[in-house]
């Protein structure tokens, strides 16, 4: 198969969706790759890099299209509904398509896709089995994430993060509590013990209260009928406004006395819950810092807004929209590994048909029956079918 890679189009998108060392994973495999001139170059991989590997060079995205069976990216159409839409006239009946489609928010995009008759894969559907962890981009983006809030965080505090002995006097370390201990709040829990920050971590989920501890910072116990906040595949459930009113109390004081704080916490398919009140931003000490990575799930804090900087009684409150992006070496390697293996293991499944492409996807498989939104010229997911027609 040819598999063909165009340059991420969204503004400020700087990952690429394969890296030379992911080309050549596809390439032992005994496929061919295509990428855009220039698809790395922001992330630091250079076009050289992709030919050493084995990749062939072309120079615009349609000849992308044109050659390619297969067009992975990092955000397809439904990611990026802006500019994506031109894809649209570079598809064609029978490629395949993976990468983030966020089909369940832009479920259009998927049926715009379905009806011209490709595959449509979405990476955000991965199912959260052991045989997938490899695959996972969603995880992988999460790590990215939760490591550079913690050094934006650093970056506007107008305080040191470790505890410092000079001749000067002794420098206080930096408090700093990480709301939410998934993926995400994780790495910020071990960024922020790296830089040597005192830190306090919570998360609904009883469970993660270990692994906070072994990273070597504190959970805060807050004496809540939680026991069954767990819902599949590790994450949260919703839980009711009551419950999150008492979690803003428990949580005020250590709200209120520390420097940074860096929230995380999602229920999928819902709205972010409101942690952090206006009230408990301005019971803050003026210089503190909130990092909201809730930000586009509608926000953890209330004062959050989507890639703007609010400064609230000296408090400044970040929710900054795409932080692998900030990231892109690392962010592009990672997913290039995820989507290369994803890849694989979708082609090792599948039969080869009649149809166009002959690409015959194999749905006894977990993997790829979880993650194929649409086929044979229609969205057959079932929850994106469900939020395209609710009726139905
Ligand atoms: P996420 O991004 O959906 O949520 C982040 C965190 O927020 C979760 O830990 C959740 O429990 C927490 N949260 C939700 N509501 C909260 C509240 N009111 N207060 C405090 N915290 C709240 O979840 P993420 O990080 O993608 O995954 C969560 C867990 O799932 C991971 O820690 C891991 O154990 C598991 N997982 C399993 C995988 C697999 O088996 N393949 C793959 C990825 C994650």
């Amino acid at each position: 198969m040819i598999v063909g890679v165009p340059k991420e189009i969204y503004p400020g998108e700087r990952r690429a969706a394969l890296v030379p060392a992911s080309v050549q994973l596809l390439a032992k495999a005994g496929h061919e790759v295509r990428v855009q001139s220039g698809v790395g170059m922001e992330a630091g991989y250079p076009d050289g890099l992709y030919r050493e590997k084995g990749a062939g060079i072309a120079p615009d995205r349609p000849s992308v299209f044109e050659e390619a069976d297969i067009i992975l990216q990092v955000r397809g159409y439904g990611a990026d509904a802006g500019h994506g839409k031109t894809d649209l006239k570079l598809v064609r009946p029978g490629q395949v398509l993976a990468g983030f489609h966020e089909p369940l928010s832009n479920p259009h995009a998927a049926g715009e896709l379905a009806k011209k008759g490709v595959f449509l894969f979405a990476l955000e559907l991965m199912p959260r089995i052991t045989r997938a962890q490899g695959m996972d981009a969603l995880s992988s983006m999460a790590t990215v994430s939760g490591y550079k809030a913690v050094l934006m965080a650093a970056d506007r505090l107008p305080r040191m993060f470790p505890l410092m002995m000079t001749a000067a006097g002794t420098i206080s370390p930096a408090k700093v509590f990480i709301v939410g201990a998934g993926v995400a709040g994780l790495q910020a829990v071990a960024t922020a013990r790296r830089l040597g920050a005192v830190v306090e971590a919570y998360d609904l989920r009883p469970a993660v209260k270990e692994q906070v501890e072994s990273l070597g910072a504190r959970f805060l116990e807050i004496p809540l009928e939680a026991e069954d906040a767990e819902g599949g595949g590790g994450y949260a459930k919703a839980m009711d406004e009551a419950f999150y009113k008492k979690q803003r109390e428990f949580m005020g004081r250590v709200v209120r006395d520390s420097d940074v704080v860096v929230t995380t916490a999602a229920v999928p398919g819902k709205k972010a819950p409101v942690l952090v009140t206006a009230d408990m931003v301005r019971a803050m000490r003026p210089g503190s810092v909130i990092v909201d990575l809730a930000a586009e799930r509608g926000g953890n804090c209330e004062l959050t807004r989507v890639d703007e900087e609010v400064m609230e009684a000296g408090v400044t409150i970040l929710g900054p929209g795409n932080l692998p992006a900030a990231t892109p070496y690392h962010a592009s390697q990672m997913y290039g590994k995820n989507i290369a293996s994803f890849l694989l293991h979708v082609l090792e499944q599948a039969g080869t048909g009649e149809g166009v492409g002959g690409f015959v996807p194999d749905l006894a498989d977990e993997i790829t029956r979880d993650t194929l939104v649409a086929k044979d010229g229609e969205v057959v997911h079932p929850a994106v079918k469900a939020v395209l027609e609710p009726e139905e």
